[in-house]
């Protein structure tokens, strides 16, 4: 069986692409859209949940992303996307598009393990997410997120938190920072 078609072609039991994509910056220093890094890109099964803990261990510890246990992470797999490293299967990028109504989704969870940020796995991840997300006639997403440069550099702009109520009943309720948020609040229309 393979895995969701979300974008690219590396599903369940195809293995990596011949030619696995280069992990490299650029010579001009930016990460460019690479149709080759998103075919990096999948649908996360169960089996990823034990690396999908262990890449956001370290960015839950120092507060950028929301904990999420075991539970939480079986039960909406179907949410998430992930990059697994060509050579040993690790997983070492996520994200999840957490749809709130016909009109809004959260893009959530997103992260790079730290040795490979800076080639465009984020950016591929992303994009993979608003493909999703256009498939399913959404009008907008936004992101709560303390790394706000990363998706205003990829076209979202400023937004007010309380334009997402959702988002408060959804998740803020039961975060250790709920009385001291430093989030800020990024959408993009779709
Ligand atoms: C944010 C994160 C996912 C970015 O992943 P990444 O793979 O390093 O990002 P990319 O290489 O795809 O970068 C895409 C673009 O965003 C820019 N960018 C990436 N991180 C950035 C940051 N923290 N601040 C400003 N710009 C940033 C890159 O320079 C690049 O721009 P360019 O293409 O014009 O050169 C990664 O740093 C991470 O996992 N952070 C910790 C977890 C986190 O904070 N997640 C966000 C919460 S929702």
């Amino acid at each position: 069986m393979k895995a969701l078609p979300i974008v690219g072609e590396w599903g369940v039991g195809s293995g990596p692409p011949r030619s696995a994509p280069e992990l490299r910056v650029a010579p001009d220093g930016t990460t460019p859209h690479s149709p080759r890094l998103a075919t990096l890109v999948r649908a996360a099964l169960l089996a990823d949940v034990p690396g999908l803990e262990a890449l956001q261990a370290p960015y839950v510890a120092t507060g950028d992303l929301l904990p999420r246990s075991n539970y939480d992470l079986c039960r909406h797999i179907k949410e998430w996307v992930v990059v697994a490293e060509p050579a040993d299967g690790a997983i070492v990028g996520c994200g999840a598009l957490k749809i709130y109504s016909g009109e809004l989704a959260e893009v959530a969870g997103l992260a790079v393990r730290r040795d490979r940020q800076g080639v465009g796995l984020g950016r591929a991840l992303l994009e993979a997410l608003l493909t999703q997300a256009r498939d399913h006639g959404l009008a907008r997403v936004f992101a709560l997120t303390r790394k706000p440069e990363f998706f205003l550099r990829l076209g979202f702009v400023p937004a007010e938190k309380e334009q997402f109520p959702e988002k408060v009943w959804a998740d803020c309720a039961r975060c250790p920072r709920q009385n001291c948020c430093d989030e800020i609040a990024v959408a993009l229309r779709l």
